[in-house]
């Protein structure tokens, strides 16, 4: 795990802050304590992590992109109550959800683990998350919710609204497939892996892995994926820093939270705005479950969570576990 040194984060803030422009040496200096020569020693170590930062001779530093790291947020810039109160961020790592696993017994709720980029970034069904350097947010958060187990897996749904309502507000319409993706169109721009710890009957923790592809170029994408892999960017043509984003859905996630588990698990509201942002409602699909394949209707969901269709002989029927294909 390579946390960010403190250091390198105070260089990118300043630079982010000037975005674009030339800040001198002296005044990098300055601001953070440490002398020019060490500087150009960070800058050097942080254009070798990937950022690409222009240095000119009399001039002095500036950052030509990324210029939206969620890597600048310090605990201090998130109002929030406990979320994120914890922050570990990586430039580089396996995947924030097995830092977040490493890390779990030790830190409060709430903590949330963030990197740059993801060498074994993980999705559901043991596939591969694409987590390249600075164009997409990858971060875990740490819970331990006290409420029933069989309640846990309604946290996915939890998420998908939270990164739904985060993007709405940031004009940014997306949809939510269930059980776990996040769609603009027909592309999947992100998705929620939630895991599970128990230990006998008690839950230990549970970590939030959320991924989303913000700034993902078409073309970074691995050709297998690429018909059905898009980002922000490639689908909306919107670029919004990846640091708001952040902040935006790390707050949603507080609030929902809370309120859930105050409600001892109980879906409330959420199961109407799932719904309203549903991917696929009334709409035929096919739904995988194991080898078998359905066309069916979404009619939504249920107030556990599972997903409640239409087969096309009429029948309704309760999806579990499975996969909407379209
Ligand atoms: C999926 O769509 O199957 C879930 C994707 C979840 C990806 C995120 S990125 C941050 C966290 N770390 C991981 O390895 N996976 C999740």
């Amino acid at each position: 795990m390579k946390r960010i040194e403190l250091r390198w984060q105070e260089i990118l803030r300043l630079l982010t802050i000037n975005s674009g422009r030339f800040v001198s040496g002296e005044t990098i200096g300055k601001k953070i304590g440490v002398s020019r020569s060490s500087i150009w020693k960070h800058v050097r170590n942080l254009q070798q992590k990937g950022f690409f930062i222009e240095r000119h001779t009399n001039l002095g530093y500036r950052l030509i992109y990324p210029d939206d790291s969620p890597l600048i947020l310090k605990e201090e810039d998130f109002e929030t109550k406990t979320f994120a109160k914890n922050l570990l961020s990586l430039v580089e790592t396996t995947s924030t959800n097995d830092v977040a696993k490493e890390v779990a017994n030790k830190v409060d709720e709430g903590t949330v683990i963030i990197s740059e980029m993801q060498s074994s970034g993980r999705g559901r069904k043991g596939r591969n998350w694409i987590s390249p350097f600075g164009c997409g947010l990858y971060f875990s958060i740490v819970l331990k919710p006290v409420i029933p187990i069989p309640t846990i897996p309604r946290l996915t749904i939890l998420a998908g609204v939270c990164i739904g309502e985060a993007l709405k507000k940031l004009g940014v319409s997306v949809t939510l497939k269930w059980p776990n993706d996040i769609m603009i169109g027909n592309k999947k721009v992100g998705g929620v892996l939630s895991e599970l710890f128990l230990e006998g009957h008690h839950i230990k923790y549970v970590i939030i892995g959320i991924g989303i592809n913000v700034q993902v170029d078409k073309k970074d994408f691995p050709y297998e994926i690429r018909s059905f892999a898009g980002s922000i960017k490639s689908e909306t043509g919107k670029i919004i820093p990846r640091w708001i984003i952040l902040k935006e859905i790390v707050s949603q996630m507080e609030h929902r939270y809370y309120s859930f588990c105050e409600k001892n698990g109980e879906m409330g509201d959420l199961r109407k705005l799932w719904e309203d942002m549903a991917f696929g409602l009334n709409k035929e699909v096919y739904i995988t479950t194991g080898s078998e394949k359905e066309l069916c209707t979404i009619l939504g969901l249920k107030d556990d969570g599972t997903l409640l269709v239409r087969t096309e002989y009429g029948h309704i029927k309760e999806v579990y576990a499975g996969e909407v294909l379209f």
